[in-house]
């Protein structure tokens, strides 16, 4: 599985443009949403790592990260199939919505399907293992991860008690194609 951007129409739910793979074509097509992609190296992880092994593994990049956009501390968010109200989570996930500060995600494992809207065009980014996002404050998205999730990702803060999401309650994610690939 590699990383793909695929834009749709957000008026037909249709794909206008992609499957994009190219690094520079991918940050070039982002760009203007000041929505950072970048590829980096994987290292060595054993399947399942603890968040412990990940900061271990990763922590050059988290360091560098960090120091870049100040940010205060990092977690490891992580979800396979047997979590549980996997349900649940992902009808969350799934509903357009902002935050006012970056959403800054460093994919270590698995993958998953972020998805970027403009007035226009909704942009469906499929990150895998070495993929760093960061979706700009303020910029409309959703995430999806599919029906049998399975995906690890560093997520770095600034203020993480401040980090909620604000509902757009726009149902446009129901319009565009889900991520059923996961796992
Ligand atoms: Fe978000």
């Amino acid at each position: 599985m590699m990383t793909e951007l695929t834009v749709f129409a957000c008026g037909t739910g249709r794909a206008i443009e992609g499957p994009i793979t190219a690094e520079t074509a991918i940050r070039a097509a982002l760009a203007p949403l000041g929505v950072r992609f970048e590829r980096w190296p994987t290292r060595p992880l054993a399947e399942g790592a603890s968040p412990e092994d990940v900061f271990v593994a990763y922590a050059a990049e988290i360091g560098r990260l960090k120091r870049e956009g100040g940010y205060q501390s990092a977690d490891v968010v992580r979800l396979t199939p047997q979590a549980p109200d996997l349900e649940a989570l992902r009808a969350k996930f799934l509903d357009e919505h902002a935050h006012a500060e970056d959403e800054v995600r460093f994919f270590v494992e698995g993958s998953g399907a972020f998805y970027l809207r403009t007035e226009e065009k909704v942009f469906q980014l499929v990150c895998v293992a070495g993929d760093l996002i960061s979706v700009p404050a303020g910029q409309r998205h959703w995430f999806d991860m599919g029906a049998r999730p399975h995906f690890a990702a560093v997520r770095l803060f600034t203020n993480p008690d401040g980090w909620v999401a604000r509902f757009t309650g726009d149902p446009i994610a129901r319009r565009i194609p889900l991520y059923e690939r996961a796992a």
